[in-house]
Formats: C-alpha cells, structure tokens, sequence
C-alpha cells in the first residue's frame, strides 16, 4: 500500500494509472475506521484495479462548537486495516495540505443542504460538498463510495456530481449495523455504558415503523407517536427530530408513499446520533 500525504504525489499517481487504462475506487473517510468503512472499501476492491481511500477529518465541516478537537484519531490502527482490506493508496493530507489558505470558493447544494442534518449543523454541507469536490479533483476516480448511514450526504454528493457534471459514479451501500442494530459510527466511542444502551433504541424505533408500514400503517403521525415512544423512554436522549422523506428530494412526506425514507437524529448526552432506512 502506498502512503500519500502531498497532494502532488496523489494526483501524478492516479494521473498515470488512468493513462494505463486502470479503473479507479475511492472511499473518502475521516478515519478511525470500523467495519462501515471497511464494507465500503471491500465493494470497492471487487469493482477497480485500484482502490484509493483518504482519511481526513475535514474542519470545514464541523461547526464552532462541534467536535472537531476530540474527534477520534487512529491513524496507525486505520492503516493496517486500509492495508487488510486490499487497498492500494491510502491518501491522508494535512489541513495545511488541503486549505493552504483561507478558502473563498466553495460547493454549496442549494435546498438540500438546508433542512435535516444542514439546519441543525449550518455550513456542515458546504464543507462536505466543497472538500469532496477537492477529493475528486486530486484522487480523480471514476466510481465513489459513500455509506447510506448518512443518507443526506449521499443526496447532496450525487446531486453536486450530476449538476457539475462530474466524471465521477456515486455509489450508496447499506450501513452496517450492531448486533443490536446501532449504526456503526466513529462518534459511538464517546457513548458511555449507559448511552450505548440506550443508542440502541434509534434502530429499533427505525424497524417499528417498518413494521408498521409493512403492516399497512399509512398515517405518519402515527406511526412518528409510536417511535417517540420507543426513544422517549432512553435515559438521557433528546430526539432532534423524526422526519419522512421523499428519498430523491428529501422534501417531507404526509402521507406514505412507494418509496420514503425515515431519518432520525436524537443527542445522547454530548453526542449526537443519526440513522435512517429506506422503506420501499
Ligand atoms: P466518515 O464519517 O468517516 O464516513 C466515511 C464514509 O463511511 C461515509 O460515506 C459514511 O456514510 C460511511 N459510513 C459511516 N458509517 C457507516 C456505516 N455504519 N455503514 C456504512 N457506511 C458507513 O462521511 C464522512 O466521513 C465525511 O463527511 C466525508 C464524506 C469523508 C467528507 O469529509
């Protein structure tokens, strides 16, 4: 596996292997990788020649009072596992590397960057949008893969490739769950015994409405009165909020339809949590 900090060496890396004709994956993360990401690079493995994955805690992305300081970092453990799972370029820049100066162009989803995880986290979207386009600049792949953990992500990253006209495939996998079906996440290490318990709680009331729509529930408020029961009694948890939407769109749902998808995001204390399931 090769190791890239510069820019410069990345980008006459795969500047070379794409004149060869060689197919690129990439698996952009912030690292302290768990088994999400590693399902990510394995499908990856199976598709490319090549696979490429960066780790870079992104600061553009989190706000003032967000995590970024104790965001955790396992850059020797994340290397042997990139290196396990058959990955050929491991891409980890310094900020310095990425932002040398104050940056003044940016990417923003008009909309979509606005409601959900964007109205909580303002400016977490332009971050996102604006540090992958930089990744696909550098690491240029010809396919992209993002976790459907973060389903709004996944919305504002295909929706910014296809208005830029970007060479770039996005692909969207399933999250990996716990066995009690928590959605892996790198922020679940700050959960203390008592808030792991509890997390657990965003998935089973995630799986009630599934089944209550597989049941032929079609009232939404319903269905939203039912999983606030399942999260109301958590120790500790604080819903942010229970939306249905469109899985295009995401524009809210009143009623049912074919295709929905169901997010969730609830604060455990200091952290804050989110999941989703697309319900077809
Ligand atoms: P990070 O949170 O490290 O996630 C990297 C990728 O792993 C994302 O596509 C995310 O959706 C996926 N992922 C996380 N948990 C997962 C799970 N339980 N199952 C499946 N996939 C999972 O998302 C980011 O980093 C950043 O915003 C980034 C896109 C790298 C831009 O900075």
């Amino acid at each position: 596996m090769n190791v890239f900090t510069a820019i410069a060496d990345m980008k006459s890396f795969t500047e070379a292997l794409r004149r060869e004709g060689r197919t690129i994956g990439f698996v952009p993360t912030m690292g302290f990788l768990h088994e999400g990401h590693l399902s990510l690079m394995r499908w990856a493995r199976q598709e490319n020649d090549i696979v490429v994955v960066s780790i870079f805690v992104n600061p553009s992305q989190f706000g003032p009072h967000e995590d970024l300081d104790r965001y955790p970092r396992d850059v020797a453990g994340d290397t042997k596992k990139c290196a396990a799972a058959g990955v050929d370029i491991l891409f980890m820049p310094e900020a310095g590397e990425m932002y040398p100066e104050k940056p003044v162009v940016f990417v923003t989803v008009e909309g979509l960057s606005d409601i959900l995880e964007g109205a909580v986290r303002p400016g977490h979207f332009r971050g996102v949008a604006t540090v992958v386009a930089k990744l696909f600049n550098i690491v240029k792949p010809h396919t992209a893969y993002f976790g459907q953990k973060d389903f709004q992500q996944c919305a504002v990253v295909k929706r910014m490739a296809k208005d830029l006209n970007m060479d770039v495939d996005i692909i969207v996998l399933p999250t990996v769950r716990e066995q009690d079906g928590l959605a892996l996440s790198s922020r679940n290490t700050y959960l203390n015994p008592g808030e792991r318990l509890a997390a657990a709680s965003v998935s089973r009331a995630l799986f009630v409405a599934r089944d209550l729509i597989r049941a032929n529930e079609r009232d939404i408020e319903a269905i939203k009165q039912k999983m606030q029961s399942v999260l109301i009694g958590e120790p500790g948890l604080e819903i942010d909020y229970i939306e249905f939407a469109d899985p295009d769109s995401l524009a809210p749902l009143r009623a049912v339809q074919d295709k929905n998808v169901l997010l969730v995001a609830v604060r455990l204390g200091n952290t804050r949590l989110i999941d989703n399931l697309l319900i077809v």
